[in-house]
């Protein structure tokens, strides 16, 4: 099996963080998101991966990935030009997937425990493709399956304005190379994009076997703000399940709970750092800094004179002075937030790279 990962897409609805880059790049609990999609894919045995490239940022992409060496797997780089739907990136693939059975994951897609276990059912089933279905309270705004009487699916419809069903499908697709035939069908829907549910239900109407299973535990879209930090708490309890310590801890600070410090990371006296918590390595935290759970510190950042908790820091950001608890926040890299503003007791930002905020 291969796989495809991808990285294009709008990202409107996370500006000012996308104005720069992708949004599978944000980082979560100290790695990309789609870092996690990547390392699912490669712990189910799949090394060989074609990542599409969208308009926002495509060298970055490369940059961090490399040729996959660094995460144990082979990446190719497909470009697509502009998004012009999920369908049309999968198309451009076609190449690349040859005539094997291959899993596509959307790049800002969270799932827990990984797709091994569902891979190795796919091949078992004999399917030209299946679904990865969760139930959700806003239906409408996915991919909606519907069911006939026995509980086949007969269905699925891209955000429809009444769902007929609570089950989503979720970012994870697999498939027979049988998929390309229905794509080459499909025409563009009205948002102007070539459709994966519209090439999902040409499959249905070509007779193809399409089957489905449910997600067993979480699974997260990170398409909005409140998403990307439900991500990071959600990545920290599940993936941070011990401390480990490579950088320092200097005398008269406090370290609890569970916490990632990086090598050449190091704490000053005074500060608390209470997990989970990740601080990237070279940082530094305090003198006079609270780190407080669910915080995700990149590397090279300094956070002194502050109290910060439930937040991102991108790499090489300066938070210094906020008299202000900031919760909830995300800050961009190369960015500086620094001055004395009494006016709330806690701050929320959402803060762009390189960008300069003194209050
Ligand atoms: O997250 C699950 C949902 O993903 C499904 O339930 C929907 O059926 C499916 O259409 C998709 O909906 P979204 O509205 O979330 O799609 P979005 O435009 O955010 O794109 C999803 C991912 O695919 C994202 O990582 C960006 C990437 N993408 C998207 C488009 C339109 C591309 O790489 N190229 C594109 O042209």
């Amino acid at each position: 099996m291969t796989g495809i990962v991808l990285h294009g897409g709008r990202g409107t609805r996370l500006r000012p963080l996308t104005h720069t880059g992708p949004k599978q790049l944000i980082p979560v609990g100290g790695k990309a998101i789609s870092q996690y999609v990547l390392e699912d894919l490669r712990d189910a045995g799949i090394n060989e991966v074609a990542i599409v490239l969208g308009n926002i940022g495509p060298e970055r992409v490369q940059e961090y990935y490399g040729d996959g060496s660094r995460i144990g797997m082979k990446i190719t780089y497909v470009n697509q030009e502009s998004p012009k739907g999920i369908a049309d990136a999968v198309r451009l693939c076609q190449d690349f997937i040859g005539n094997d059975k291959f899993i596509v994951f959307l790049g800002d897609n969270l799932l827990k425990g990984g797709v091994a276990a569902y891979a190795k059912d796919f091949v078992a089933s004999g399917a030209d493709a299946m679904l990865l279905l969760t139930r959700v309270k806003d239906p409408e705004h996915f991919g909606v399956a519907e069911f006939d009487t026995s509980g086949r699916l007969k269905a699925v419809v891209e955000k429809p304005k009444y769902a007929p069903s609570p089950y989503i499908v979720t970012g994870i697709y697999f498939f027979t190379p049988t998929l390309f035939d229905a794509i080459a069908k499909v025409t563009p829907s009205g948002r102007g994009e070539l459709e994966i549910t519209d090439s999902i239900q040409m499959l249905i109407s070509m007779s193809a076997k399409v089957v489905y299973r449910f997600v067993e535990g979480w699974w997260k879209d990170t398409g909005t703000i409140e998403d990307i930090l439900d991500a990071n708490r959600l990545i920290l309890d599940e993936r941070l399940l011990q401390s480990s310590i490579a950088g320092i801890v200097e005398e008269g600070a406090s370290v609890e709970g569970r916490v990632n410090i990086e090598e050449g990371a190091v704490v000053k006296g005074k500060a608390v750092i209470r997990g989970p918590c990740h601080i990237g390595a070279q940082t530094i935290i305090g003198p006079n800094a609270f780190v407080g759970p669910y915080t995700s510190i990149g590397r090279f950042c300094h956070v002194e004179n502050v109290e910060i908790e439930n937040s991102i820091l991108f790499d090489n950001c300066e938070v210094k002075g906020i008299k202000q608890r900031i919760s909830e926040s995300i800050i961009g890299q190369f960015s500086k937030l620094t001055g004395e503003d009494k006016r709330q007791s806690v701050a929320h930002f959402v803060i762009g790279e390189s960008s300069i905020v003194t209050l």
